[in-house]
């Protein structure tokens, strides 16, 4: 759908140039007569089109990602991306490395790395209200772990958490190379929580923290997992603590 348009970067010197240019891909050609009279520049207004495309990862769902034409397009060319777009074989670790979206950003707008809630709309913080209510309903009734829970978080940690973390929570998992700071090594007793006196003030520190994530890390908020999913997690990273609890 059309919603308007912007006028481009592109500066083309002969209307035959700007007429092929507008039917190859729909823009509008505007002559304008410069203090030269006898030179006319035309130029182009890009249309911004209104198109949004989803994608989401066959192995990863739950981060799928929304691409706005309408956000891109007031000041990008459709030339600067097309043809070229494609999300075949693109994943996280190209982005990183600055293919496709990681073409520009990471380099402009936002950092890649940490605000990982740009593109994937399930990693946005949650409001402050909400959240309070998320803690205040987890402190009156935190979930005991049980071996059913810490299983459900291991395939929860597997599917969303390794990739930064390690399959055992080593902080070697293969997007760590891009982090600053890099995830720790959580089989050394290392979780901050553990400067708390009591387990159950660990266990609501470990809650809290996968549910905001870590600003200024690539620790993403995890809110859109249910309580119960956020609870297995808790239970589950801690059996890598060597030691127990
Ligand atoms: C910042 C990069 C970027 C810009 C600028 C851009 N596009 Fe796209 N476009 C994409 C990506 C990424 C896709 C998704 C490709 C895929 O499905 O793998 C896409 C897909 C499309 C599709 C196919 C949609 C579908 O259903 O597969 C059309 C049509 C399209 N763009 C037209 C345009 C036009 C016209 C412009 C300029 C007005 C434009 N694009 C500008 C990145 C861009
Ligand atoms: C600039 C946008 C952008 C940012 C920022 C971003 N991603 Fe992605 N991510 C994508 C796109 C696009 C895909 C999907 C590629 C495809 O499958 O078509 C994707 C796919 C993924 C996948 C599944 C595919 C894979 O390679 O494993 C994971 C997991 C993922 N992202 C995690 C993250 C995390 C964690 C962060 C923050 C550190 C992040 N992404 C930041 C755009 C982004
Ligand atoms: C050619 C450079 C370029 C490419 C490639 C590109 N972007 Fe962007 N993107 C931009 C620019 C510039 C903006 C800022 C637009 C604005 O401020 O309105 C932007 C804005 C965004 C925003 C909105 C940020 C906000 O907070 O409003 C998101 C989300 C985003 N891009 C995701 C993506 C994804 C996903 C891809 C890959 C499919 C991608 N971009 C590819 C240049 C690019
Ligand atoms: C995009 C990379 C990334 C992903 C994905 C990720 N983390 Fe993290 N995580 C980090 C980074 C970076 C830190 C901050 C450095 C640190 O404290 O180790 C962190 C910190 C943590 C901490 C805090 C440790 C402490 O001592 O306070 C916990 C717990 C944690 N992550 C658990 C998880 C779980 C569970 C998941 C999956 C649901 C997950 N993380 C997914 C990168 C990630």
């Amino acid at each position: 759908m059309l919603v308007g348009y912007a006028t481009s970067s592109y500066a083309l010197t002969t209307t035959e140039g700007a007429s092929r240019f507008k039917e190859a891909i729909g823009t509008r050609a505007e002559t304008r007569t410069t203090a030269t009279p006898r030179a006319p520049v035309v130029r182009l207004a890009q249309l911004v089109i209104d198109l949004d495309v989803q994608f989401i990862p066959s192995t990863a769902p739950f981060f799928n990602t929304q691409f706005s034409h309408t956000k891109h397009t007031r000041w990008i060319n459709c030339s600067d991306c097309h043809p070229g777009a494609s999300s075949q074989g693109t994943g996280m670790l190209e982005i990183f490395a600055g293919e496709s979206c990681g073409r520009c950003h990471g380099k402009t707008t936002f950092a890649v790395e940490t605000d990982c809630w740009r593109c994937h709309d399930k990693l946005v913080r949650p409001g402050r209200a909400a959240a309070e209510t998320d803690f205040a309903k987890a402190r009156e009734a935190p979930v005991p772990g049980s071996p059913e829970l810490r299983k459900h978080g291991e395939s929860l940690f597997q599917g969303l958490c390794a990739g930064c973390h390690g399959k055992n929570g080593r902080g070697n998992g293969r997007f760590a190379p891009f982090l600053n700071p890099k995830p720790r090594d959580f089989t050394g007793r290392t979780f901050k929580q553990l400067v708390a006196s009591d387990i159950e003030a660990i266990d609501i520190g470990l809650y809290r923290t996968l549910s905001l994530g870590i600003k200024g890390t690539a620790m993403p908020a995890w809110s859109a997992l249910s309580p119960r999913d956020r609870w297995a997690l808790v239970h589950y990273v801690k059996t890598f603590a060597s030691g127990g609890f």
